[in-house]
């Protein structure tokens, strides 16, 4: 099978070109390393065709979709940090890159997995969250919700394309997605604290660490998405992705402490010191997975211990 994956030199596109070509297919990515690496692929040379380009060039999104059999869409401005240091280009990406792909795999009539988000919700109170569950959003000036927007664009996108033109397409909703590779550059809280403790230096938590979250490995991710492209009862729907076990960020990094064995100490910085005036956090995001495990009997297989340890490679 030839796949053509967006964003395929990025944290979670990497570690699906991990699993494809360890079963014998072709890979072609295209990255334009704004967040990812080519060292994310490094081991992959020789292996794959990498092309350092834009998903907003269409001609080439369209060449690329046209030679593939699979395409797995990834590639997106990521991460609340980033999305509020480059609203314009972050905004363009997510939605005039997500409008090429898409028409791409329209045009070609290709098998398709687009990669949405738990941002989706927003600010719903209910938890667990599933998948009918409505978006809370705050004002569309408040810049850290164009992700959400952007995210929900390319998800109707989708849906229409699929009611309209019977594109082949899942939607994925991935929640907090963790493992090696995540770079703690854009405010990922596990890899940032996980690096601190390494170095002993202080672990700061933003707010005062009661807000909660529920982690999923990477790996585990990858064995969602991939077997959701091999489902063809999974086209035309949408799965949340997630972990299970909620932790509070505070626990989060006395647990990180611990298993790294650090001395690091844990500090707290007010959210006005660490965003922009008028930036909101969610309290909590717990994902109902219930959907996805009747769908193709996936549940996650890794804990939070796991996660840990793997990305400190203790
Ligand atoms: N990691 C998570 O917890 C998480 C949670 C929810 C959703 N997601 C979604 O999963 C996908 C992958 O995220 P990730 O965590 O691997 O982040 P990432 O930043 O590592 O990957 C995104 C990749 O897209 C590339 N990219 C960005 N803009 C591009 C453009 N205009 N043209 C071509 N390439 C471009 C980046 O260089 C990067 O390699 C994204 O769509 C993201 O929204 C991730």
């Amino acid at each position: 099978m030839r796949v053509f994956i967006t964003g395929g030199a990025g944290f979670i596109g990497s570690h699906l070109a991990d699993h494809y070509i360890a079963q014998n297919d072709s890979v072609t990515i295209l990255d334009n390393l704004t967040t990812g690496s080519m060292e994310n692929v490094a081991h992959l040379a020789g292996k794959i065709t990498t092309i350092d380009g834009d998903i907003r060039n269409a001609e080439l999104v369209e060449k690329l979709t046209q030679d593939a059999d699979l395409v797995i869409h990834m590639a997106a401005a990521v991460g609340v940090q980033l999305i509020l240091e480059s609203p314009l280009d972050s905004i363009s990406t997510n939605i005039a890159g997500s409008e090429a792909v898409l028409s791409a795999a329209a045009k070609f009539n290709k098998r398709i997995i687009i990669a949405s988000t738990s941002e989706i919700y927003g600010k719903n109170p209910k938890q667990p969250l599933s998948e009918v569950d409505d978006r809370v959003v705050g004002a569309p000036q408040n810049i850290r919700w164009t992700y959400s927007d952007a995210k929900a664009i390319e998800e109707a996108r989708a849906t229409a394309l699929h009611v309209k033109q019977k594109l082949p397409v899942t939607t994925v909703r991935l929640f907090n997605t963790v493992g090696p590779r995540q770079t703690g550059r854009y405010g990922m809280v596990v890899p940032r604290f996980v690096q601190a403790a390494l170095k002993n230096e202080p672990i700061t938590v933003y707010g005062d660490g009661t807000q909660s979250r529920v982690f999923c490995h990477v790996l585990d991710a990858v064995q969602a998405i991939t077997t959701l492209a091999a489902t063809d009862s999974a086209i035309g729907d949408v799965f949340n992705v997630g972990g299970t076990g909620e932790v509070s960020i505070k626990e989060l990094a006395e647990k990180v402490i611990a298993i790294t064995g650090s001395h690091s100490q844990i500090t707290y910085t007010p959210y006005t010191d660490a965003y922009p005036a008028g930036f909101e956090d969610i309290q909590r995001r717990v994902p109902d997975i219930s959907k996805i495990k009747k769908a193709i009997d996936w549940s996650p297989s890794k804990n939070l211990e796991a996660i840990i340890k793997d990305i400190s490679g203790i």
